[in-house]
């Protein structure tokens, strides 16, 4: 058994970060969001990995990742030079993937940690030409949708449907066997230019194959935009974080729940209510730091209040006198309050930033 994770792509919904970076980089409780889909391939007892990336990300997520012996696994890295669909991505790493039984992983997607290895054992066990995880939803129009008998038995996918036959999404992640290869070479790009996964898996059941549907009852998430990014870095805090302190804190800071420090931050004169990760070699004075924050290595905070944020490596943030919430600050990213007169607000904001004043 193999593994294929996907992580090029465009990221459009992502930016401005996806700009500078890999969105599959972008960090969820101070960890890259794809290292959670390696741990859990590995977890699952898949070590043979193959990963997709694009011209303008891979070296990033390559130089990042490494070659996998930080997670126990061969990681072998494919190029797919246009984001032409996860079907294209298959077919790109037909030569990785040979005639092995696969799965494959959404890069950006987090699904509860421990589900996937009994999925696999069905997989396994049942040896079916593909399987596919489905998750209740309340906007199905918004996902691939499935149709599904009694016995749990694909019938039917369709695309973002008008009507839903069901409220079953399909999540990032599927099980496929070498059969899948012949339906990708049957199949067109769609009206959006792409080899369409779901379009190869409805030419397997055309074609009668067995396809199978598991419910994924755990929590599934699809870090694609800022909202979903802050989501998922509530729950791995929540569900995940355990305390730990490498760092220094003054006898006026208070630190009350979950919180973890690392190596060469300094906490001078401030509140941090957990769950709360921070990075190491940071610095923070008069801060108050509430629950569902995540602050990368390198940060700055002076005289700021946060909440619910995801703060990425090197942003400096000093002196802001209003509560910052829901929000997430890229790398390097400086906030300040100006000394200078007259008092005003003066930007220099990149392409695509979404600024909420009140
Ligand atoms: P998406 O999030 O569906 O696509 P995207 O990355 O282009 O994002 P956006 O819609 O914001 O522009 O892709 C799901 C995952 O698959 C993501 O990790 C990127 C990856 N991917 C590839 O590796 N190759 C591809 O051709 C496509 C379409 C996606």
């Amino acid at each position: 058994m193999k593994a294929l994770i996907l992580s090029g792509g465009k990221g459009t919904r992502l930016r401005p970060l996806t700009y500078t970076g890999a969105k599959q980089l972008v960090p969820v409780a101070n960890k890259p969001i794809l290292w959670y889909g390696i741990e859990e391939m590995v977890a699952a007892g898949i070590t043979d990995i193959g990963i997709i990336i694009s011209p303008e990300t891979g070296k990033e997520v390559q130089t990042k990742t490494g070659d996998g012996q930080r997670f126990g696994a061969k990681i072998t890295y494919i190029l797919q030079d246009h984001p032409a669909g996860l079907a294209h991505a298959i077919k790109v790493a037909r030569p990785f993937l040979a005639d092995s039984p696969f799965i494959m992983y959404l890069g950006d997607n987090l699904i509860q940690q421990g589900d996937l290895k009994n999925f696999l054992r069905q997989f396994t066990k049942q040896q079916p030409d593909a399987l596919i995880l489905l998750h209740e939803v309340v906007n199905p129009t918004a996902f691939g949708v499935a149709k599904v008998d009694d016995v749990g038995r694909v019938l039917k996918l369709i695309e973002k449907p008008k009507v839903p036959p069901s409220n079953l999404a399909l999540v990032g992640v599927y099980f496929f066997s070498a059969i899948i290869h012949d339906a990708i070479s049957q199949i067109q790009p769609s009206k959006r230019g792409e080899l369409e996964i779901t379009d190869a898996i409805q030419c397997l059941i055309d074609q009668q194959k067995q396809v199978v549907a598991c419910n994924l009852n755990g929590w599934w998430l699809d870090t694609g935009k800022k909202d979903d990014l802050l989501e998922a870095n509530r729950i791995i805090l929540d569900t995940y974080l355990t305390t730990s302190n490498v760092g220094e804190v003054d006898g006026k800071s208070q630190i009350i729940g979950r919180v973890q420090l690392g190596v060469n931050s300094k906490i001078i004169n401030c509140t941090i209510r957990g769950p709360v990760v921070i990075g190491s070699n940071c610095y923070l004075e008069n801060c108050f730091i509430g629950p569902y924050s995540s602050i990368a290595d390198n940060t700055t905070l002076i005289d700021t209040d946060l909440e619910h944020s995801v703060i990425l490596e090197g942003a400096k943030i000093v002196g802001i006198n209003q509560r910052i919430i829901d929000s997430v600050i890229g790398q390097r990213a400086q906030l300040t309050i100006a000394p200078r007169r007259p008092k005003a607000l003066r930007f220099l904001i990149g392409d695509d930033c979404q600024i909420e004043l009140t």
